[in-house]
């Protein structure tokens, strides 16, 4: 596992226990300390290295396959999912195709893989400061509202919904900041693509970053994720979950629920397209995570994004609560070479929400109440700061309901988060 210490690693430890496979991790030394205990006990053994530097990591991860005789790379961090891919090539293992790769870490070459298979993507383009960032979208009738993001980070960091290029923003313009011939740039533009660029290097190992920015129409409509497996270059869809997102300028994801709601046609266009997405971007031999917006009224829908990984999130705690499928399972099983698990065992349903605060300021107190079907899950301990809420780190915990069917599992999980309290000081 290149570097588990994501909130995939205890499903992929648990698989691992199911199939009776040996974990080891490779990671860096200071990173590994900070493991819970939990998972320093799940491994077999650890490959202390520098990931942030790809030929020295190729090195000694190369070495320490060969030493313990390991037979697959489980990609899971996601800024490291190229470097998997490297390294099963170089080991002749099953892997991902590593040509393509980096599209799936690095959302510019995600775009540009996603235009070359043709497959339905919101408009981008790219820009190096807010003065380019207001001549492209502008130029390029990007529209209203406007996507800012971060060409390479996770977790809706440095994302911003924005009016559009000039929108009401633009009396509170801050002046030109290339000369006089420069237009003005509106500041809701101009603090959308700072907050998109401050990301010059990733937590917790340094990992240098594109500091370029994207800019995306806005695909309006309801949200779902599809994860597919892909073994021998065959894609296996799993099961359709729909999203619940913040409003706004800030989209946090509040909540996920399985099954989607979707009736069983567009449930298999989401599927068809995430396996597209997954192919698309070079997945071949693992597990690839799709997100995508539907615009209301119609049956297209759009890719926002896909990642060589396995879902963040309890995601796959939902998926396999609703379904049977295990993901961690069928990924390890893809990346093995063997046959993954993806036929579903039950029609139940499960939904998570998560609590966030209304407002930044340090954590005093949170409960959340025990419902049955539910257990609750509290992140942050009392006396934390907590962000503002304009990204997931602002997340002090979850709930997850299961019941029969979707609207059961979500009305539970949304009284269970409605009852609880959480107290910033
Ligand atoms: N082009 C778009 N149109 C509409 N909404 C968008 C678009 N791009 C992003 N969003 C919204 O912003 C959220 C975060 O964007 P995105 O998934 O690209 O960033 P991320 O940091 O990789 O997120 P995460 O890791 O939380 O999935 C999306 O889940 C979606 O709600
Ligand atoms: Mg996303």
């Amino acid at each position: 596992m290149i570097e588990p210490m994501g909130n995939a690693g205890r499903f992929l430890v648990e698989a691992a226990d199911r199939l009776g496979v040996r974990l080891y991790a490779a990671t860096h030394k200071d990173v590994h300390e900070g493991y819970p205990q939990w998972l320093r006990a799940a491994l077999a053994g650890v490959c202390a290295t520098d990931l942030t530097d790809t030929p020295r990591a190729l090195g000694d991860m190369d070495a320490f396959c060969r030493q313990h005789g390991l037979a697959g790379v489980a990609p899971c961090f996601e800024l490291f999912t190229p470097l998997a891919a490297l390294l099963a090539d170089r080991l002749g293992l099953p892997g991902n195709d590593p040509r393509l790769a980096r599209a799936a870490r690095n959302k510019i070459e995600m775009g540009e893989a996603f235009a070359a298979a043709g497959i339905p993507a919101p408009r981008w383009a790219v820009a190096h400061d807010a003065a380019e960032a207001y001549r492209v979208a502008r130029a390029q009738g990007l529209g209203r509202p406007l996507v800012v993001k971060p060409a390479e980070q996770g977790g809706s960091w440095g994302v911003s919904v924005v009016d559009g290029p000039d929108g009401s923003d633009a009396q509170h313009a801050t002046g030109a900041p290339h000369g006089p011939e420069a237009p003005e740039v509106p500041e809701g533009l101009a603090s959308a693509v700072a907050a998109a660029r401050q990301f010059t290097h990733a937590h917790p190992h340094g990992l240098e970053l594109d500091t370029r920015v994207l800019l995306q129409e806005y695909i309006p409509g309801g949200e779902y994720s599809c994860d597919t497996v892909v073994a021998g270059g065959v894609a296996y869809p799993l099961p359709v979950v729909a999203k619940d997102t913040t409003e706004g300028r800030y989209r946090i994801e509040t909540g996920h629920t399985c099954p989607s709601g979707l009736p069983e046609p567009l449930v298999r266009t989401v599927q068809h397209l995430a396996a597209r997405a997954a192919l698309a971007v070079g997945v071949r031999n693992g597990i690839a995570h799709t997100e995508v917006k539907i615009p209301p009224g119609t049956e297209t829908p759009y890719v926002i994004e896909t990642g060589a990984r396995l879902p963040g999130d309890n995601l796959c705690e939902v998926v396999e609560a609703a379904t049977g499928v295990s993901e961690a399972v069928a990924h390890l099983q893809a990346v093995l070479g063997r046959l993954p698990d993806t036929v579903p065992s039950r029609t139940a349903a499960a939904s998570i929400r998560f609590l966030l605060p209304e407002r930044g300021g340090v954590l005093r107190r949170v409960s959340i109440p025990d419902l049955p079907g539910t257990h609750g899950e509290v992140h942050l301990a009392p006396g934390t700061p907590v962000p503002e809420p304009a990204d997931s780190s602002c997340r002090i915990g979850h709930v997850v309901a299961r019941a029969e069917t979707a609207d059961q599992a979500r009305g539970l999980a949304e009284r269970v988060a409605a009852r609880s309290r959480v107290e910033m000081g």
